[in-house]
């Protein structure tokens, strides 16, 4: 299972989403990579902004060694699920895709915890650590659902398989 997480600067929350849901998935034995892009090509090469990189390490994970890179369409090709964190992020990942679009492979990542009620990540980037804290709660949260519904998937189909 290969996921990628996407925002505009891929610095502030989509390192966070990678960190988390890698993190999770190493605790859960899954065998899964989660990376992460921007729809910006701003800050391509640098690491994680130090508020990210801060409260992370705060919550046990360590972020600091990722490195921006902008979205490119061929991630459809490379991946099997990605979350955006708005619903701005979800546009500009339409539209760079073109052709390679395919609807059910992308969804907001708070969708997870509040389906079809498209609620954004908020942007921390203008704001002060507690912004970074409030994003990390939601991400957290958000990671620990994804986890949550691929075990339970995962056990009813082998209880079905059983029969
Ligand atoms: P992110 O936050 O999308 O969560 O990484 C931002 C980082 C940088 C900028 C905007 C948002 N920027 O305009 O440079």
């Amino acid at each position: 299972m290969r996921i990628l997480m996407v925002c505009l600067g891929n610095i502030c929350r989509s390192p966070l989403a990678e960190g988390v849901l890698q993190h999770k998935a190493w605790k859960a034995g899954l065998q899964w990579s989660v990376e992460s892009a921007g729809t910006g090509a701003w800050h391509a090469g640098e690491p994680p902004h130090h508020l990210s990189i801060k409260v992370a390490k705060h919550n046990g994970v360590d972020i600091s060694k990722q490195r921006a890179r902008q979205f490119v369409k061929e991630d459809f090709l490379n991946y099997d699920f990605i979350y955006v964190m708005d619903s701005s992020n979800y546009i500009d990942v339409k539209q760079m895709s073109g052709k390679l679009w395919k609807e059910d492979k992308v969804d907001l990542l708070l969708n997870e915890l509040y389906p079809g009620e498209n609620r954004a990540v908020p942007d921390p980037w203008y704001g002060k650590e507690d912004g970074y804290h409030t994003v990390y709660e939601l991400i957290d949260k958000a990671c620990d659902k994804i986890i949550e519904k691929h075990i339970a998937e995962n056990t009813r189909y082998e209880v079905g398989s059983k029969k």
